[in-house]
């Protein structure tokens, strides 16, 4: 583009725009791919605190193992402490004892890792229970303690952990050269829409899970705290390993693409995804294949 004085060319990502004002001639030379990285304010997790519950496990694990891998400094929140100190160990990661349904073993725990390494910048919670139960089972027993157990674990446990770490991560001071201070990933499933026959329980409390993240993304937003929801289809963690070989085969080959379970670190991909990018917020992504669960 040119006009009387003016010259503005594109060459090998730079602006350069060249202005005769007064006798005198002005030039600048902008790189854009800079000025566009700084205006996205990618958060980088080097160096920066990364809390996952259930890390000693599954989802968590991979999730451990990627943020360590990518420089971050990673705590694992886990009930089951002596299997996470075992996996803790191999990439550097620290282990903190904790009953995520227990307010005052939450509260504990968060205040003792504030004290000795500062607020999370990414808290990711995977901390859960894959319980199964008829409503009312054979003979007419009611399932009353299963989803008493499932909701206080998978849903409170959830809101517990979140609460208190946002807390201490409203209080920190933004990322560098961003207006983030931090990201909280709560993990859901897909039965928090298709639950199946005798998974009243666990898709409650994943509807709970998956119905919080837009009214905590909209109370924390205000203080650069994004909050999102991975919904996982049937991931291979222990978790599932239970099931049997013929029924793994059935959902797997269900599947539309890829036609297999998912892969721990499929999910730690998308929890490393969510905190990079900054316009991600208030939602629940479905990570699945395109599994839809038939009724059972
Ligand atoms: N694996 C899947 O196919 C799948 C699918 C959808 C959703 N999910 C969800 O993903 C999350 C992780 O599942 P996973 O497959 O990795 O399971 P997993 O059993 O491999 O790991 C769960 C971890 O949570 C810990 N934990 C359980 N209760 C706890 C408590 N009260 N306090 C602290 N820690 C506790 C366990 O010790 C374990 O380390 C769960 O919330 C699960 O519901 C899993």
């Amino acid at each position: 583009m040119s006009r009387a004085g003016q010259f503005l060319w594109t060459e090998s990502g730079f602006v350069h725009i060249v202005m005769k004002y007064n006798n005198m001639v002005y030039r600048w030379h902008v790189n854009i791919e800079d000025h566009v990285r700084r205006e996205m304010a990618v958060m980088n997790i080097a160096g920066e605190q990364v809390w996952i519950t259930g890390g000693g496990s599954g989802l968590g694990l991979a999730c451990a193992r990627r943020f360590t891998a990518d420089g971050g400094t990673v705590t694992i929140f886990d009930l089951d402490d002596a299997a996470a100190r075992g996996e803790a160990a191999k990439i550097g990661a620290s282990v903190v004892k904790v009953d995520v349904a227990d307010e005052p073993s939450v509260a504990a725990a968060v205040d003792a890792t504030v004290g000795k390494t500062g607020a999370p910048r990414v808290l990711v919670n995977c901390a859960g229970i894959g319980l199964a139960a008829r409503i009312v089972g054979r003979e007419g027993k009611l399932s009353t303690d299963v989803f008493t157990r499932t909701i206080h674990i998978n849903l409170i446990g959830t809101y517990l952990m979140m609460s208190h770490a946002a807390r201490a991560m409203l209080a920190c001071e933004a990322v560098d050269g961003t207006d983030e201070r931090g990201v909280i990933i709560n993990t859901a499933s897909v039965a928090w829409q298709d639950g199946q026959l005798g998974q009243a329980a666990y898709a409650a409390s994943k509807g709970g899970v998956a119905s919080m993240c837009l009214p905590a993304a909209r109370e924390f937003g205000q203080f650069g705290v994004r909050v999102m929801t991975i919904a996982p289809g049937l991931f291979e963690t222990p978790m599932t390993e239970g099931l049997p070989d013929d029924v793994r085969a059935a959902i797997g080959g269900d599947i539309p693409f890829p036609s297999r379970l998912g892969l721990a670190e499929e999910y730690a991909l998308l929890a490393a995804q969510i905190v990079e990018n900054p316009y991600l917020n208030g939602t629940v992504i479905r990570l699945d294949g395109a599994l839809r669960l038939p009724r059972k």
